[in-house]
């Protein structure tokens, strides 16, 4: 069922409206609960969506692992947001913004600043799973911004491009940033840019992060970091899986691994049995036998090449504006239009 809420400012200056759409529930009802954790462990080799990372805990400690020193890609980003904003602004003129996995809208404040130092009126459609993010990050927006409209939708990517409502300024661009595309197998990744670029009208942008290929002590030490908040971020999707689903892992008998994969260009991260034991969660019905060294795969972040994504992009109608990067080259915030 679709909830629609219209949150008016309190003050009476305060006339834009905030409009929150909640897509959760017709999107949760269409698969079974759990369903991809009896495949993913029932597999060989063993794996865990991503998406079970991110309970309350575990956002939290993304935003840490955000913060860490060997975590490079969101400084990177965040600098070449900075460093070429006004660049993008120009480039698309004015523009509602259309945000995959918009979390707290860090990132996104730089391109709404560039937007309204171009004097162009300030739209904004984020998309994330936790709707109580989205309203108190829209709340904050709108005092920050008394010319800002948005409309946010409470949705997993695919169902909310789908439900996008009509546009309202002369461009759309659908940003997707923070490297979040890397977490996709290549397959996915192919379904994902087809219908991003099929919900864009010809002129419209897409605005995408991606994490490049560097160095390899580089690479592991951003995905195991020296306090051990990745290996916690890693372990806490147990955690969750216990609570969720009435599980009974214990953490103090695996431990955290992530290793560069130089074949398939991507890190991996592991959450391996330290000794033989057996895990049962009762509510999926499932027994799962571990020997010790037996790993589980709960992540993927892979690492891409300029040219590489160039080219996917444009199999998918997708045409570059301008691929910008920082001077190590580390980042790449890549600007394309859609094509007829
Ligand atoms: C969300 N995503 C882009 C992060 C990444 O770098 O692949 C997730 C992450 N996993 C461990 N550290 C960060």
């Amino acid at each position: 069922m679709l909830e629609e809420q219209q949150l008016e400012g309190q003050q009476p200056k305060e006339k834009q409206k905030l409009t929150i759409s909640n897509l959760m529930e017709s999107v949760s009802s269409s698969e079974k609960p759990g369903q991809d954790v009896v495949i993913g462990l029932s597999s060989n080799p063993r794996y865990l969506p991503p998406k079970y990372f991110y309970d309350q805990q575990g956002s939290q400690l993304f935003e840490q692992i955000c913060e860490l020193p060997e975590y490079y890609p969101t400084r990177t980003e965040t600098a070449i947001l900075r460093e070429n904003g006004r660049a993008i602004a120009q480039a698309t003129g004015p523009c509602e913004i259309v945000e995959l996995g918009s979390g707290s809208s860090t990132k996104t404040r730089i391109l709404l600043d560039a937007y309204q130092q171009a004097g162009y009126p300030l739209r904004y459609l984020p998309i994330d799973v936790s709707d109580t993010m989205l309203t108190e990050t829209a709340e904050k927006l709108l005092q920050e911004y008394p010319q800002l409209s948005i409309h946010a939708i409470a949705s997993t990517y695919e169902p909310a491009l789908k439900a996008l409502p009509k546009k309202q300024l002369p461009a759309r661009m659908i940003a997707f940033l923070g490297s979040t595309i890397g977490n996709l197998l290549p397959e996915e990744c192919d379904k994902f840019l087809a219908s991003t670029s099929e919900t864009l009208e010809a002129g419209d942008y897409f605005l995408l992060g991606i994490d490049l290929q560097k160095e390899i002590s580089i690479l592991e030490a951003a995905y195991d970091d020296s306090k051990g908040v990745t290996a916690a971020f890693n372990l806490n999707m147990l955690q969750h899986l216990n609570q969720r689903f009435r599980g009974n892992f214990d953490l103090e008998n695996f431990s955290h691994v992530a290793k560069y994969n130089k074949q398939e260009s991507q890190v991996e991260m592991y959450l391996e049995s330290m000794m033989a034991q057996t895990v049962r969660l009762e509510d999926l019905d499932l027994t799962v036998a571990f020997e010790k060294g037996d790993r589980i795969l709960s992540e993927i972040s892979r690492k891409l090449n300029l040219q590489e994504m160039s080219s996917v992009l444009s199999r998918h109608k997708l045409t570059i504006v301008n691929n910008f990067t920082d001077t190590k080259q580390w980042f790449g915030l890549l600007l394309y239009q859609r094509v007829a």
